[in-house]
């Protein structure tokens, strides 16, 4: 594995560097899962899979990079734990005015994250994945993408706000990204359907209401239809306190094997209930 990136990183910070190799050598020899996820990120760490041309994950970042500059006015119904007064499904009395760009320019993953996502939708081939916070739909497309490139699976993604809702569907659509339902609502009134609709779970992606109890909410309920061997990743684990906190419970859940903190994200694979746990932390240089 060597390339200009790890030589580079080598060089910068050699300590931090042989940390993660050494971590990198830990999952390898863990095998099964572990191993396959060890090498998702290598391949990720090492940027190595930039220099993969997919013609899909570049029209999704071009798409972003598009809207990120878009003045088109949305009156944004906030749902997230940054806004105190968390507002029901359709009550556009308390909505804010503001543009597409100024959302997708903070709310969403940039490519870098993105391509994580993908790697791990292709590595592992989930039948089945469930995102919370669709926002403008690109880690959706993301996700969509690695499922298209499986020829397998289906996604269900949940969005509170309407109109982002709306729009993600249109950028999907002009993607030409199937395999893909969008679903508006407050997730704790929509989750339950969709986890029904979808039966067993083996990849979710939680992204929104970053609130320490909804959090820890969310993930026992989409538990519930996961089986060991299935991921589950959760965003801003560092956010706040309450994110902290909330990432600590469930990487030290019973039914979690392996658990990985990427500081921003944490990616937990399940297990058997009470069986052993692997915890693994990257920084990225
Ligand atoms: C951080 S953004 C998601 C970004 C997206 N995953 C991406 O990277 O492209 C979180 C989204 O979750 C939605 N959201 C937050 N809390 C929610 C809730 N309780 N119910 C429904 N939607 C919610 C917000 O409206 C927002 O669009």
């Amino acid at each position: 594995m060597i390339n200009i990136y790890n030589w580079l990183c080598n060089r910068v910070n050699p300590a931090l560097f042989s940390f993660q190799q050494g971590q990198l050598r830990r999952m390898q020899k863990s095998g099964g899962m572990e191993l396959q996820l060890g090498g998702v990120l290598a391949k990720w760490l090492s940027r190595a899979a930039y220099t993969e041309r997919s013609s899909i994950l570049v029209q999704i970042k071009e798409l972003r990079r598009e809207s990120c500059k878009s003045q088109q006015k949305i009156n944004r119904l906030d749902f997230g734990a940054g806004n105190r007064n968390l507002v029901r499904d359709g009550d556009f009395s308390k909505a804010n005015e503001t543009t597409l760009g100024k959302i997708v320019s903070r709310e969403t993953k940039p490519d870098f994250w993105a391509k994580l996502l993908y790697l791990l939708v292709v590595e592992f081939k989930p039948e089945t994945i469930i995102e919370l916070g669709t926002n403008a739909g690109f880690s959706t497309a993301t996700l969509a993408a690695g499922l298209k490139y499986n020829q397998n699976g289906s996604l269900i993604s949940l969005e509170g706000d309407p109109s982002l809702a709306e729009i993600a569907r249109k950028n999907l659509a002009d993607l030409r990204l199937d395999r893909v339902e969008v679903i508006t609502g407050l997730f704790s009134d929509t989750l339950p359907g969709a986890l029904q609709k979808l039966k067993s779970l083996q990849f979710a992606y939680i992204d929104g209401h970053h609130d320490e109890l909804a959090t820890e909410t969310y993930f026992e309920q989409i538990l519930t239809h996961c089986e060991p061997g299935s991921i589950i990743i959760a965003d801003d684990i560092s956010w706040s306190d309450g994110m902290k906190r909330a990432w600590s419970k469930i990487k030290t859940h019973r039914q979690v094997a392996v658990s990985i903190d990427l500081k921003s994200i944490g990616i937990v694979i399940t297990g058997k209930p009470g069986g052993k746990q692997n915890h693994y932390s990257f920084f990225l240089i």
